[in-house]
């Protein structure tokens, strides 16, 4: 815990520092990214405004930023592969390097002609993953462009879908659980064959000739602090020139944003590792309650100490190590 807290000493002094010099792009393609991969299979068109990706049989394709991110709020818009996408996997994400890397991601799973595509997202901070979530799109995401969102303050982290929240990840470091906010961050993106498991969980192959599939982006917009031979953007201005800009540094759910995302969860979403409790079977915690969220908190019956917990969290107890009495969830965030 003691390096928990000491580490989050840069993230403080960044936001009490933080101007108006964030990042607001939204021009030219060509200006924020390059294309990283595929042998001219990916492509800035139409004088920076439109990208494409393309697959075939040989080869995917992929981009990345020119800019390294860290805290901001991000849009792009993306068409997705349209007919039989079965097999392809179109992966947008912001993620930094090195072992103990984070990541935020989205994923879009690609299905047979009116079948619907699965939007997985997962978070990883210091190199550990396994939050995902998944969804169904409340509409076609290959007929028209739509815009998914990254909102990541030192608070928390809100994917949303045209301005709709479908899932909010909250800083708990209080309570143990790490939380990516000091390492900057690019964006990447792929589409690749991954018919090995994308498609019902790999039972449906990629049917090649349907062949070149192709993914289009557009309308790229950060609002966001860059990082840049190890200073932020946000750091080096004085606090009187801040702007409302930042208004994406504080914001959270309000009521009406929370009853949205309770929308999607309920309607749409069709996995949370959080409720997947199957993943925790050797563990000795009493899962209570369901809902989207993961902060539990916990009682050992035994020493009446409470646990505040994240299930992945590997904070859970395995069986062996059981003690007296054992521990009995009382409650389930959310
Ligand atoms: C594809 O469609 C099937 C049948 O509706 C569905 O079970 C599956 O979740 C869909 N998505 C993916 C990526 O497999
Ligand atoms: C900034 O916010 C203040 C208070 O809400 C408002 O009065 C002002 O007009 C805003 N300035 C700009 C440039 O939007
Ligand atoms: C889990 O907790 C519920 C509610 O407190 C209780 O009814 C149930 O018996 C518990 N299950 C186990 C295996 O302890």
């Amino acid at each position: 815990m003691a390096s928990m807290t000491s580490s989050s000493a840069p993230l403080i002094l960044l936001v009490l520092l933080l101007g108006s010099m964030m990042v607001a792009s939204a021009a030219n393609l060509n200006q924020d990214f390059d294309i990283s991969w595929g042998d001219g299979r990916a492509k800035i068109i139409n004088n920076g405004e439109l990208l494409t990706l393309s697959l075939d049989k040989t080869s995917g394709s992929g981009f990345q930023s020119k800019n390294e991110y860290l805290i901001g709020k991000i849009d792009m818009q993306l068409k997705l592969v349209p007919g039989n996408s079965a097999g392809t996997v179109t992966a947008y994400y912001l993620s930094s390097k090195g072992s103990t890397w984070d990541e935020i991601d989205f994923e879009f799973l690609g299905n047979l002609s009116g079948d619907p595509y699965i939007l997985h997202t997962n978070v990883f901070s210091q190199g550990k993953g396994n939050r995902e979530q998944q969804f169904y799109l409340w509409f076609d995401p290959t007929a028209d462009f739509h815009t998914y969102s990254i909102l990541w303050n030192p608070q928390r982290i809100i994917y949303s879908v045209d301005g709709t929240p479908i899932r909010e990840f909250k800083n708990s470091e209080s309570i143990g659980v790490p939380f990516p906010k000091n390492q900057p961050m690019r964006i990447y993106s792929s589409l690749w064959n991954a018919d090995d498991w994308a498609t019902r969980g790999g039972l449906v192959k990629t049917d090649w000739s349907q062949a070149p599939f192709t993914a289009s982006y557009r309308n790229f917009k950060a609002d966001a602090c860059t990082w840049s031979s190890g200073a932020s953007s946000c750091s080096s201005t004085t606090p009187s020139s801040s702007s409302n800009s930042s208004s994406w540094l504080s914001q959270e759910l309000d009521s009406a944003s929370q009853r949205r995302l309770k929308w999607v969860q309920k309607n749409y979403m069709i996995y949370n590792y959080c409720s997947d409790t199957k993943r925790y079977d050797n563990y000795v915690f009493n899962v209570t309650g369901g809902g989207g969220g993961c902060d539990l908190v916990g009682t050992d019956t035994s020493t009446q100490k409470e646990y505040y917990l994240e299930l992945y969290e590997a904070r859970l107890v395995p069986k062996q190590k059981k003690r007296g009495g054992g521990i009995v969830l009382e409650n389930v965030y959310l």
